[in-house]
C-alpha cells in the first residue's frame, strides 16, 4: 500500500488509478512506476545497472557508513512520521535510516519512509531489499505526493526542485542535504586535471527554507582492494575523464582517498 501518493487511488491490492484514469501496476517487488513517458528523456533515465551494482558494492564495503551515521544523527531527534529519500538510488541511506530510527525510540515506530528515483533498476533493487519502505519510480521535479505530506526529507547527491520541496515538506519540516566538500575525492581530480579546482563550499540557498546547521565530515578512506576504487569510479561523473590506461594506473596505485562531505540542514518556513 502506497499511502500519500497524490491523485492516485487504489483499485485493487496491485493496481492504482490516477484522476486521468491511467492505471499503474504494483510491481512484484512492491514499487510503482509513476514516470510518464513524456517525463523520460531517455529509454532508461537515471543511473544504469552497472552504476547501481558498482555503487551497491562500494556502499556495502562500509566506506560511506560514517556519512550514513551522520545523516541518521541529524534526524534522530525528530518525531517524524513521514520521511522522503529523494533520488534514493538502491536505498542504502534510507534503509539504514529506518533501521537506526526504529531502534532509537518508540516515537519512530510508525515511521513511513518513502524513496523515489528516476532509475527503474535502482528502485527495483531498493523495493526488493527494503520491503518495509515505500518506493516509486518518479522524477524529483514532479513528486507524486500530496502537499505537506512529509515531516522531512534527505537528499544525498541527488537533484531536486525547490518548488516541489516547498510543496511536499510540511512547515517546520527538515531537509538534510549532502553535497561534496572542497576536497572530496581530490586524488581522482588530480589524476585527470592539471589544475584542480576544489568543490564549492557555498551554502545553497533553498527559498522557503531556513538554513539551520552545516556539518563537515572528512576522513581518509584506506582502499582495501583495487575493485573498491573501481566501484567508486563507476559511481562518479569524473569517471568519464579517465582513459583505460590512466584508470588502470589510478586503480592499481591509489591506496587512500580523501572523503569530504558537507551536510546541510534546512527547515521549512
Ligand atoms: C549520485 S546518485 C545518488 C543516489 C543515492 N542518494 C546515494 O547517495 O547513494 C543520484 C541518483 O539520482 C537519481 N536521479 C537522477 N535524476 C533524477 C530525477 N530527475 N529525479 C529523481 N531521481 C533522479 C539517479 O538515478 C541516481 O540514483
Amino acid at each position: 500500500m502506497l499511502l500519500g501518493l497524490s491523485g492516485l487511488s487504489e483499485l485493487s491490492g496491485r493496481q492504482y488509478h490516477c484522476t486521468n484514469k491511467h492505471s499503474f501496476d504494483l510491481a512484484k517487488e512492491g514499487y510503482v512506476n509513476l514516470l510518464p513517458v513524456q517525463q523520460k528523456n531517455s529509454k532508461d533515465p537515471g543511473d544504469n545497472k552497472l552504476m547501481i551494482q558498482a555503487r551497491r558494492a562500494f556502499l556495502e564495503s562500509a566506506a560511506y557508513q560514517p556519512l550514513s551515521d551522520a545523516v541518521n544523527g541529524l534526524l534522530a531527534d525528530t518525531a517524524a512520521k513521514t520521511l522522503l529519500d529523494l533520488g534514493c538510488g538502491e536505498g542504502y541511506y534510507s534503509g539504514r535510516l529506518q533501521q537506526a530510527l526504529s531502534k532509537a525510540a518508540p516515537a519512530h515506530k510508525d515511521l513511513q519512509l518513502y524513496g523515489i528515483d528516476i532509475s527503474k533498476i535502482a528502485i527495483k533493487y531498493a523495493a526488493k531489499h527494503y520491503p518495509t519502505m515505500q518506493f516509486a519510480v518518479a522524477s524529483a521535479y514532479q513528486l507524486p505526493f500530496a502537499s505537506n505530506y512529509f515531516d522531512g526529507a534527505i537528499r544525498i547527491y541527488a537533484p531536486s526542485d525547490n518548488a516541489e520541496l516547498q510543496r511536499v515538506i510540511k512547515p517546520q519540516g527538515r531537509l538534510v542535504s549532502v553535497s561534496p566538500g572542497p576536497n572530496h575525492l581530490i586524488e581522482m581530480k588530480q589524476a585527470v586535471y592539471r589544475e584542480v579546482k576544489p568543490h564549492s563550499a557555498v551554502i545553497k540557498d533553498e527559498p522557503g527554507f531556513n538554513h539551520i546547521t552545516r556539518q563537515q565530515l572528512r576522513y581518509t578512506l584506506a582502499i582495501n582492494e583495487p575493485q573498491q576504487l573501481d566501484n567508486l569510479l563507476q559511481m562518479v561523473p569524473l569517471a568519464w575523464k579517465f582513459n583505460a590506461e590512466n584508470r588502470q594506473h589510478f586503480v592499481s596505485t591509489t591506496q587512500q582517498i580523501s572523503i569530504d562531505f558537507l551536510l546541510d540542514v534546512y527547515q521549512r518556513q
